[in-house]
């Protein structure tokens, strides 16, 4: 299924022009809580790993959306990254929106502006042992893509204040890819850890697994990532979207238009597959390439048309966005 399949009707129309609720999302409905780190501007990765599966399911949960700028100093903290959080949260949070997450039904929060997050995490980091925490392999992924030598302590203690997180807002459902699932399974423990211990205090929460394939890069690696600086962005003007798109990986070993090429795995295809609403087309365009009978050039116009297409409503909502005053410039 394209990520374009995604109901019109799960799509918030602009969402700040419309009156928000005060009180939130509708209770009575089970937590979901997910979240990012503020490391900016969200792009088409994003998109297709965890933000279509958060918009389709958001509106059926009270949903909990975590902006954690504590997780983020557990990597980044120089005084530029610190300087940087208010921007790059809001980054984040007009991105969720502008892709179609619905205010009336989601509470966005920074992790930083409810302390008791942090006090909860001291609470639970006494029902944690050291090597149960060394044991995850994320942590000392992120660590050595941090450039650091030997594990931080804060970011040792990263599950542990991810389980706060959940656990402080009682959620049950928590929508996040495979790299995050061992800290969920952490979560988990703790909870049961803590309500046998103290009473039941927590909700045992559920990992809900997105199950999407990670998109490539536009230089072909396997992941898009704005460290790699392989990524479109929700927010890359049309413009720069075809120069991306023109300077994009295919098919290394086609030496003309008149070559049959690969589609297995061409980023160029899995774009297409992904993002094009336009199902015909890609049968076709995928036919003809594989029998030598188009240039790449075609193939990239047709795919830059199919991400402005996509990416024109989210463009729009995320300048209405901008200009409305009531989410005004919180970094300012
Ligand atoms: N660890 C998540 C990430 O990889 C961000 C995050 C922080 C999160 N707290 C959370 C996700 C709670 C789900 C639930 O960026």
């Amino acid at each position: 299924m394209t990520v374009a399949a995604i109901a019109a009707q799960d799509i918030a129309p602009a969402p700040c022009l419309r009156p928000v609720p005060a009180r939130g999302p509708g209770p009575g409905l089970p937590r979901m809580l997910t979240g990012d780190r503020p490391t900016g501007r969200l792009h088409l990765g994003h998109y297709a790993g965890s933000l279509a599966n958060r918009i389709r399911l958001h509106r059926r949960y009270e949903s909990f959306f975590i902006v954690a700028d504590l997780h983020m100093l557990t990597t980044k903290n120089s005084p530029a990254d610190i300087a940087g959080i208010g921007r790059r949260a809001a980054d984040v949070v007009l991105d969720c929106l502008a892709a179609g997450l619905d205010p009336a039904h989601s509470v966005f929060y920074l992790q930083s502006g409810v302390p008791e997050v942090a006090e909860l995490s001291l609470l639970l980091s006494s029902l944690v042992t050291v090597p149960r925490l060394q044991r995850i392999p994320s942590l000392k992924e992120m660590g050595r893509h941090a450039g650091q030598r030997e594990m931080p302590f804060a970011l040792l203690g990263y599950p542990v204040l991810q389980a706060a997180d959940i656990l402080a807002v009682k959620a049950t459902a928590v929508p996040v890819g495979r790299d995050n699932a061992a800290h969920v399974e952490v979560a988990r423990e703790l909870a049961r850890r803590f309500n046998r211990r103290y009473g039941a205090v927590f909700r045992v929460p559920a990992l809900v697994p997105a199950d999407v394939p990670v998109l490539p890069g536009t230089d072909g690696r396997a992941k898009m990532s704005k460290s790699l600086g392989n990524a479109i962005y929700l927010s890359d003007p049309p413009g720069e979207v075809a120069t991306k798109v023109r300077r994009m990986y295919t098919d290394p070993a086609r030496t003309g238009p008149g070559v049959p090429g690969t589609v297995e795995g061409n980023p160029v295809f899995v774009y297409h597959e992904v993002f094009n609403d336009r199902p015909g087309e890609v049968a076709e365009l995928k036919e003809r390439y594989r029998a030598g009978k188009i240039g790449d050039a075609e193939v990239k116009e047709k795919l830059t048309a199919a991400l402005n297409r996509f990416l024109d409503p989210i463009r729009e909502r995320r300048a209405a966005l901008e200009a409305d005053q009531r989410c005004g410039p919180p970094w300012a």
